[in-house]
């Protein structure tokens, strides 16, 4: 029996025919690929055929608009906040129940992201090769977990579903306006592609390789597509289309200056709901316990800094015969405020330089960010721009970071505040004291976890000690790499800017809290 999908009028496609498939969905931003990624999902939707969207900008909520998806993850729309801890559960709650998910996983940063992912994907694979029923997988921006080139295994992965899936009934809709940037294995896997409009030549070649058409006749019509058509390729068909409106709320829809509103949503049943709160629960026991161990941990770092300090000012007192009590300013610490004796008396005798204006040096030189291969983007060629020129999704993402930042503690704000003031140089745990007037063995005790986790500071053991620099450029090129072409060298260097002077004003406030 044939269940024809209503995509376009210009086409017709079975269900049947997407069972296990890897379809590839292209083209340049604002060319309608969500578009297309929606209204196949709502095809499936209407004939209860499971799936999870993995959505990263926030897209797709609107579903629920007309079906019962649950939507879950981190961002604006999501009915129920989980993190890494429950990606396993939901993945079995999809497959086993038929409960349609939208992952939303644009609050996110990268690294959670892809943890998240990999834990689910796993899931899925694993549930899939059991139970041997049609689920499709929809990756949005999909460049980012398949770069052409490097290996990862969130990208093995995903490359796993794409070629091996169909035996298992276990397919994959992968979106991308990168062509030329996604792995090239997994695109030759697709059995069906709607490929939008392209501009870049990279880009125009990988479509030039797919149509069994001359490179300028590939051109010519590429670039005369307009908004919604693509050319839908599937075995020896290969056809211009015109895909159809999604029905559903499109949260990705470019602004107009018609008034949008948010449309009333369906909600999936209690019991689902329940399920997932289960399992939270199961994970919010544990992270309990962590948060007392936490705190004991925290206190007993306190403690020490006390001791540290009476410890310190007595040495102060013996070596120098006085006291010098300075009342920290209320900006970071400025080297001429400091007593060069006193910053000479708390550093190691071992052959520690003094500080020197305007900022200390580092004991050995010179941990240049550019020189991290993970800073593919030059930043420093063009002026800052203000947060009005950046677009509204780069805007919430900055500021999700920012809260981030606040919420850890004072010491640990103060001291990211000391080394992105101080970048790109490297400094000793020593020097970091000196400067965040705090004692090393609290530094020690309790050093910028979570700093370090994200990404923001880098961590070196050197034969001289552990120092600590950081690595906000690298951080912001691969956070916020997700938005080019739409950013440039210029915004990613307004978003350095910004994310700087609210890192600094957040250990200016750790200053005042001290
Ligand atoms: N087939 C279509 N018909 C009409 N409008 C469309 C169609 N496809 C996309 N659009 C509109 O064009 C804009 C960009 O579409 P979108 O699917 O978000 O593009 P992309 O995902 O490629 O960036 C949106 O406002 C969307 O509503
Ligand atoms: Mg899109």
């Amino acid at each position: 029996m044939r269940t024809p999908l209503n995509i376009s009028t210009d086409l017709s496609l079975d269900l049947e025919e997407v069972i296990g498939q890897c379809i590839a969905i292209l083209g340049i931003r604002g060319s309608g690929k969500s578009n297309t990624a929606g209204v196949i999902f709502e095809e499936l939707l209407k004939h209860n055929y499971p799936l999870s969207i993995v959505d990263i900008d926030g897209e797709y909520f609107g579903l629920k608009e007309k079906f019962e998806v649950l939507v879950v993850g981190t961002g604006d729309g999501v009915e129920i906040e989980v993190d890494v801890d429950c990606a396993e559960e939901i993945a079995a709650i999809s497959m086993e129940k038929n409960v349609p998910v939208v992952l939303d996983l644009s609050g996110f940063l990268s690294e959670e992201r892809n943890a998240f992912l990999q834990e689910y994907l796993t899931a899925l694979w694993n549930l899939a090769g059991k139970l041997r029923r049609p689920y499709i997988v929809g990756i949005e921006e999909a460049h980012e977990f398949i770069p052409q080139g490097t290996k990862t295994e969130l990208k093995e992965l995903i490359a796993r579903i794409a070629l091996r899936g169909r035996k298992r009934g276990l397919g994959a809709i992968i979106v991308s306006q990168r062509s030329a940037k996604v792995e090239k294995d997994v695109l030759s896997q697709a059995g069906i592609l709607f490929l939008h409009r392209v501009v870049h030549e990279a880009d125009m070649r990988v479509y030039s390789e797919i149509l069994p058409w001359r490179k300028s006749e590939v051109k010519e019509l590429i670039t005369s597509l307009a908004t919604g058509d693509c050319v839908y390729v599937n075995g020896d068909t290969v056809l211009p289309i015109y895909v159809r409106e999604r029905e559903t709320f499109h949260a990705g829809f470019t602004p107009s200056l018609e008034v949008v509103v948010t449309p009333q949503l369906k909600q999936v049943s209690q019991s689902i709901i329940e399920a997932i709160e289960h399992a939270k629960q199961g994970k919010g026991k544990k992270t309990r316990l962590d948060t007392l161990r936490d705190k004991i941990t925290r206190l007993e770092a306190k403690l020490a800094e006390r001791d540290k300090k009476i410890e310190q000012l007595e040495e102060i007192a013996h070596t120098l015969g006085y006291i010098k009590v300075e009342v920290p300013p209320p900006s970071l610490p400025d080297v001429q405020q400091i007593s060069k004796a006193i910053v000479h008396s708390v550093e190691s005798p071992a052959g520690m330089r003094p500080a020197t204006t305007p900022a200390p040096r580092p004991i050995d030189q010179l941990d240049s960010e550019n020189a991290d291969p993970t800073a593919v983007i030059d930043i420093d060629q063009a002026p800052p721009l203000g947060d009005g020129h950046l677009p509204a999704a780069v805007v919430r993402h900055i500021d999700r970071i920012a809260a981030r930042v606040a919420h850890r503690g004072v010491l640990e704000r103060r001291i990211l505040a000391f080394l992105v003031a101080h970048a790109p140089l490297a400094y000793s745990v020593e020097q970091i004291a000196a400067w965040t007037d705090c004692a090393r063995g609290v530094i020690e005790n309790s050093p910028p976890r979570e700093f370090l986790e994200m990404g923001l500071l880098v961590r070196e053991r050197r034969t001289t000690g552990t120092h600590y620099r950081s690595s906000l450029k690298a951080f912001v090129s691969r956070e916020f790499g997700l938005y080019q072409p739409d950013i440039g060298p210029r915004e990613l260097h307004a978003i350095i800017q910004l994310l700087r002077t609210r890192i600094l004003a957040r250990g200016d406030s750790a200053l005042i809290a001290l």
